[in-house]
């Protein structure tokens, strides 16, 4: 018999990998990782802790792969301004909006910006992510955004939730200084930090937000200095920033809701993750995009929250697959691939996470349901039961 940290047995399991669904079968954990997945009864391994998952769904732990987890203040009162008609650009217009984070943020003190992130980071938990991306962006100075890069870097080590940082320097143009003295830093000492204290470096290139032209010289400088790169891009209008970012090699473009014929192609071309965030249609009461071309491209299709506090106060990653699957052409298996898998490689980690499969890292969800069709039909709801992270119960 070969000792196991941690053995899942009688489970229902979707691995997400070229296994495929298990009806019943075992997964085997030690040293944090996944030794073994198999189908049938328990064997040839024990363990001091077996959990029984009969009746229970198992999937891989989610991956949420665009947040903006790490802000200070609330900005739920502008939830009325829209009700009353007005637009995300027209808050933004009047010093709401982004501009809204960035002062609560640069006023609050690290201890403070960490515990209430710490809560959201509880709350991503208990909805089944494991690991989430998370951007600066709401510093646009240089102070702030590395007291940002610090706070997601605390969470990393002291929060049961495994974060990677990126650099969203380039949010919105700051409203205190000259844009070109911005510009100026960012593209020296801001790509230094990114490069020391980041994963990606990431740009919000739309209406309201940075310029085509300001975008083609931050990410060509950034891909000089060889540091990954994503892209928020065609959100609201197609300016040519996501046909950009794929022919720069960016891992993900994100967003997505408006692309061009020749930008498509250019995503296909380079393999960039095309990332899709549902709860930004539905709290801004925007068309959600279509996302059958991609999937039926063959395309590595990924889902995410977008958390943040203005369009999408929402960390339930079930709550995004649902409405993708009602709104967006997914059918629920490629929802569910879309926010483990898919994207684990918008991060650059589907070597280690998202899927079941023998040597992967152990981040494992049990859940309170059978079939993955009730997580998209109760929607609203919170089936996740057990979360384990690195083989751990959390
Ligand atoms: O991804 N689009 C730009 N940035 C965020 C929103 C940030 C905010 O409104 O605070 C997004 O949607
Ligand atoms: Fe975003």
């Amino acid at each position: 018999m070969n000792q196991a940290d941690l053995i899942i047995k009688n489970a229902h399991i979707l691995t997400v990998s070229a296994q495929g669904e298990i009806a019943n079968g075992c997964i085997i954990v030690k040293d944090k990782k996944i030794i073994d997945v198999f189908e049938g009864p328990l064997r040839n391994y024990e363990s001091k802790k077996v959990i029984d998952a009969k009746g229970k769904l198992v999937l891989p732990g989610f991956v949420d792969c665009h947040t903006h987890l790490v802000h200070a203040g609330s900005r739920a009162n502008e939830l009325q301004y829209r009700l009353q008609g007005m637009s995300y650009q027209e808050i933004q217009q009047k010093g709401g909006g982004i501009y809204s984070s960035v002062k609560a943020t640069r006023a609050a003190d690290p201890e403070k910006l960490y515990q209430q992130s710490l809560e959201r980071v509880k709350l991503c938990l208990k909805h089944g992510t494991t690991t989430a991306e998370i951007k600066t962006g709401y510093g646009l100075n240089p102070a702030t955004e590395k007291k940002m890069l610090d706070v997601i870097h605390r969470l990393n080590i002291e929060s049961d939730l495994e974060t990677i940082a990126t650099f969203l320097g380039p949010h919105v143009y700051p409203d205190d200084q000259e844009p070109e003295a911005y510009i100026d830093w960012l593209l020296n000492e801001g790509l230094e930090l990114a490069k020391k204290d980041a994963e990606f470096v990431d740009i919000y290139c739309d209406v309201g937000a940075y310029t085509f032209e300001d975008t083609e010289k931050f990410l060509n400088a950034a891909k000089s200095k060889r540091i990954p790169l994503k892209i928020h891009s065609g959100q609201f209008e197609a300016l040519g920033a996501t046909g950009l970012a794929a022919d720069l090699g960016a891992v993900s473009a994100d967003h997505l809701d408006k692309v061009s014929e020749a930008e498509f192609d250019a995503l296909l071309r380079a393999g960039t993750v095309p990332v899709f965030l549902p709860g930004c249609s539905y709290y801004l009461k925007t068309a959600y995009p279509d996302a059958r071309p991609y999937l039926d491209a063959n395309m590595p299709v990924a889902l995410a929250t977008d958390y943040n506090p203005g369009t999408c106060p929402s960390l339930s990653i079930p709550m995004m697959m649902s409405l993708a699957v009602m709104h967006m052409g997914f059918t629920p298996e490629e929802a569910l691939k879309a926010v483990t898998r898919n994207a684990a490689k918008a991060i650059n980690r589907d070597d280690c996470i998202g899927s079941l499969e023998k040597g992967k890292q152990a981040d494992i969800l049990i859940c309170k349901i059978g079939k993955l069709d009730d997580l998209i039909a109760m929607f609203g709801g919170n089936f996740v039961g057990t979360v384990i992270k690195k083989g751990l119960l959390i």
